[in-house]
């Protein structure tokens, strides 16, 4: 039988909202979603936030989390945040290797891999994202990329490979309004566990969160999420407002 994997939505909220309008957002989507429980919630908003939007999820069942950290536990990085920074503020999952960290901060594949090995030695979740541009799509790259991509982010993990989240989010669906098909999502998907099978096992594999990233609306959550391997969305811009959340919140939500 097929493993039951609980999904797992979360808004990315990238550089935006005041401390004010975050912790109104937030407090609104908490509202909006005080009775979901079957769908896992994470909100990720920027680090001058992440105290007072904690304080606004407070006492519910949705989560925090960050969207990128450095590796050293402190020292003189200036401008960078720690590992242990985001558990003091009661984070549990950070997003690692956005392709806009990748694009602009020069992320690499390697930055990515000890990022994650210090989130984990931190206890926390780390959403790993991979994805391929369109021109390595065209050139029928996809597969190689996303493996390359996996095989060296994911490196040398040990005992918690269980703990990892993968988000494909494919960069030509990124902010730009253009959403995989659910049955290339589903493809790209597939080829995500099949490679963390070979790099992990398959017992990991089969209970992996793969979530989809690029686009995601309230309108096209429902069947990208309805495909076998995708276990959840990672939200861009419509998680900026709280009614479109909530909805794509509710579209992960099994039978409803
Ligand atoms: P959009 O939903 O705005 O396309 O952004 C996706 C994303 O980058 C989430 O991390």
């Amino acid at each position: 039988m097929a493993k039951y994997r609980k999904k797992i939505v979360a808004g990315n909220w990238k550089m935006n909202l005041s401390i004010a309008e975050a912790t109104e957002l937030a407090s609104s989507v908490a509202r909006g979603l005080a009775e979901v429980r079957e769908v896992d919630v994470v909100l990720c908003p920027p680090f001058t936030a992440l105290g007072a939007v904690g304080d606004a999820i407070s006492g519910g069942s949705i989560k925090l989390g960050a969207q990128n950290m450095y590796w050293e536990k402190d020292g003189a990085f200036t401008g960078e945040i720690s590992a242990a920074m985001l558990r003091g503020l009661f984070c549990r999952y950070v997003i690692l290797g956005h392709s806009e960290r990748r694009t602009h901060f020069g992320d690499t594949d390697e930055v990515v891999n000890r990022k994650v090995r210090t989130a984990l030695e931190s206890s926390l979740e780390p959403i790993v994202c991979v994805g391929e541009s369109l021109e390595q799509r065209e050139a029928g790259e996809t597969n190689e990329v996303l493996e390359a991509q996996l095989r060296a982010s994911l490196a040398d993990l040990g005992a918690d490979y269980g703990k990892v989240i993968v988000a494909y989010e494919p960069v030509w669906a990124i902010g730009s309004g253009l959403t995989a098909a659910p049955a290339q999502a589903q493809d790209a998907h597939a080829w995500i566990r099949s490679v963390v099978g070979e790099i992990a096992g398959s017992e990991v594999a089969d209970s992996l969160r793969i979530q989809y990233g690029g686009s995601v609306k309230a309108d096209n959550a429902r069947e990208l999420m309805s495909q076998a391997d995708v276990d959840g969305a990672l939200v861009g811009g419509a998680s900026l407002e709280s009614r479109s959340f909530v909805e794509i919140v509710r579209a992960g939500v099994p039978n409803d």
